[in-house]
């Protein structure tokens, strides 16, 4: 999703805005530019596409200033041309912008009427005239801000340049993220930590309402009430080194690797280990007398929500529901009085599931946000969060932020059936046990990464593909087609085992890959009907199991591929079975050259509706 840097220093900026711009890549984006402000001019250069083509554009137009602002856009409104990049600019104002202005057109046509020209068809560049108009009455520069503030209905963060006032970036937050970074004689802002850490060892995050005046050597915010103000300054924990490629090709590859380390921290945060129980830090909610859980998420937050329902449903005996945030927020589902909400999101910013903890906290749930991204919006708007310390994931298609939001949500549904009597303290040492054990399991599954890899060279021309699986590897194997969707453009569906001779059985014919899912556990003999459905139609089977599954279905195993993976349990098992999906997405997407770590139309934190 969009991305805003900006600079104010005594040097030229133009190749450092360009550097921070490389860091917002991974948010996904469909255009990108720069202004300066230079010799009392504003200057652009804008470009459709890569980043490689901004740059190219750079190296044959010198962008002089010492204060700028650069942007990655990812479109909503108008399509990702050059004449709808950001900056968008009068001859007095230049601005990128994060979010969407709602009663854009409203204020476009009563800008048209007023005489104005628009150059792009985006909500933005209404932002800028209306800016530019306020000035033209002889409003400063920081009152025409305000006064534009009013004007807009929406979500935003803008970085603005205002040319008679050529050393001041202003940066305005009312809903989406930004936050300033400070440097020795130079200022930033950024969408986020990442952009801002290669420069800045602290982040200080606007609040919406404010505005800040950043000169090169010192800030100033105001909130919505115009009164100055200090904002906490945060360190940046995350080391860069921590957010680079090292070995690995692909941002993506390097996540799947990272995991058997970040959830072994993240567990260490919520789980005493000399004693094997759980040690989750104190919440503001009786967590005894919770009679309902709702988990709301979107995408592989979404999945991880559904895997995690058998896990409180098992552990608490409570009534479960998972909804997908976009349409929980409309539906005006009645709520139980001593609900708890938990909202799950890597960026505690996707504009669907932070619009749904308003309406929840509206309503009087209690709630609670799983988050990778700390002091993120969700962070702050629900009552607790606990955050699950994958660390900065930079591929768009999400995968250690997976396991690791399994992994505390695990934590939390174990620690709310301990608060209500539903499990005992055997069973929770038990629970915590396995939970242990999985970084160690996952490692062994990557062990066998030469094996996918090979599987997956084997598949690389497919163009359509089944995932089938029951209980929790039915949200496992939808996860896993989502995987090979985002990253390879492969038609994938995840469908219920049980479920697949009511429609998609139609669509099996000779070869057709179904990946099957399967531990050999209770449901494991009815998957294993559904997968001699499969055979029967002469479709191609690549059954993951155990040795135990693999063993149990004798001769069959002639009649397919199988792949195996360690014995697991109910709280392993979606840990272990989504590791090898990870990795056939991974390198049929190689196979296939498709940009792994941006995957076309996709962004990583999708801060609109
Ligand atoms: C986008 C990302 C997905 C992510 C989803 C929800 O679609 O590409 O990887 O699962 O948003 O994002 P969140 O940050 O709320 O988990």
């Amino acid at each position: 999703m969009c991305g805003i840097i900006g600079l104010v220093s005594k040097k030229e900026v133009s190749s450092t805005l360009l550097e921070g711009l490389k860091r917002l890549e991974y948010r996904g984006y469909d255009s990108s530019g720069i202004a300066t402000i230079s010799n009392e001019k504003i200057e652009r250069v804008r470009s459709k596409g890569n980043l490689s083509f901004l740059e190219e554009k750079l190296l044959n137009s010198s962008l002089p200033g010492n204060i700028g602002i650069g942007h990655t856009r990812w479109a909503t409104h108008g399509s990702p041309e050059e004449k709808n990049a950001h900056p968008h600019i009068t001859d007095k104002v230049a601005v990128v912008h994060n979010g969407i202005i709602e009663n854009n057109n409203q204020l476009r046509n009563q800008l048209i009427e007023a005489g104005v020209e628009f150059s792009s068809d985006t909500d933005t560049e209404v932002v800028c005239h209306i800016i530019t108009s306020y000035l033209n009455t002889g409003l400063s520069a920081y009152d025409s801000i305000r006064a534009t503030m009013s004007d807009v209905r929406g979500t935003y963060a803008f970085g603005v340049l205002i040319l008679n006032e050529p050393n001041k970036l202003f940066a305005v937050r009312g809903g989406s993220p930004l936050a300033i970074g400070s440097a020795n004689n130079e200022n930033f802002i950024g969408s986020d930590t990442y952009s801002l850490s290669a420069y800045s060892d602290n982040i200080t995050y606007l609040k919406d309402g404010d505005v800040a005046e950043i000169e090169n050597d010192s800030y100033r915010i105001f909130d919505h009430s115009n009164s100055l103000v200090e904002r906490e300054k945060q360190s940046i924990i995350e080391s860069i080194t921590l957010s680079e490629k090292g070995i690995f090709k692909h941002f993506m590859l390097k996540e799947i690797h990272e995991q058997p380390e970040v959830i072994a921290k993240s567990l260490s945060n919520y789980i005493d280990m000399d004693n094997g129980v759980l040690n989750i830090p104190n919440l503001p909610h009786d967590l005894s007398t919770i009679t309902n859980v709702t988990l709301v998420a979107c995408g592989s937050s979404y999945y991880a929500g559904l895997i995690a329902r058998d896990w409180f449903e098992k552990f608490t005996n409570i009534k479960v529901d998972v909804e997908i945030a976009s349409e929980f927020r409309y539906r005006e589902a009645p709520m139980a009085s001593n609900g708890l909400t938990i909202f799950i999101s890597q960026s505690g910013e996707t504009a669907d599931t932070l619009a749904a903890l308003k309406h929840c906290k509206y309503l009087g749930q209690k709630t609670i946000s799983i988050v990778n991204v700390g002091d993120s919006s969700m962070c702050r708007n629900s009552d607790a969060s606990l955050k699950i310390y994958a660390g900065p994931e930079i591929g768009v298609a999400s995968t250690k932020a997976f396991t690791c939001q399994l992994g505390v949500l695990a934590c939390l549904a174990i620690k709310i059936g301990t608060s209500n009597g539903s499990l005992s303290e055997y069973q929770e040492k038990e629970y915590v046990k396995s939970l242990l054990s999985v970084p160690r399991l996952i490692s062994n599954t990557l062990d066998k990464e030469d094996e996918i890899k090979n599987l997956a060279h084997d598949l690389s021309n497919i163009t359509t593909t089944l995932y089938l699986g029951r209980g929790q590897m039915y949200p496992v194997a939808m996860e896993g087609a989502l995987k090979l969707k985002e990253i390879s453009y492969v038609h994938a569906e995840g469908y219920p085992a049980g479920e697949m001779k009511h429609g998609p059985i139609a669509l099996l014919e000779k070869d057709l890959p179904v990946f099957i899912m399967s531990p050999s556990n209770n449901l494991y003999e009815k998957t294993v009907s559904n997968l001699n459905e499969v055979i029967a139609r002469d479709a191609s089977v690549i059954l993951f199991t155990d040795k135990e599954g693999l063993d149990n279905i004798g001769l069959l195993k002639n009649k397919i591929k199988a792949f195996v993976l360690d014995k697991s349990d109910i709280i392993s098992a979606p840990f272990i079975y989504t590791i090898p999906n990870q990795l056939i997405a991974y390198y049929i997407a190689l196979l296939k050259g498709t940009d792994v770590d941006q995957p076309r139309n996709l962004a990583k934190s999708v801060t609109v509706e």
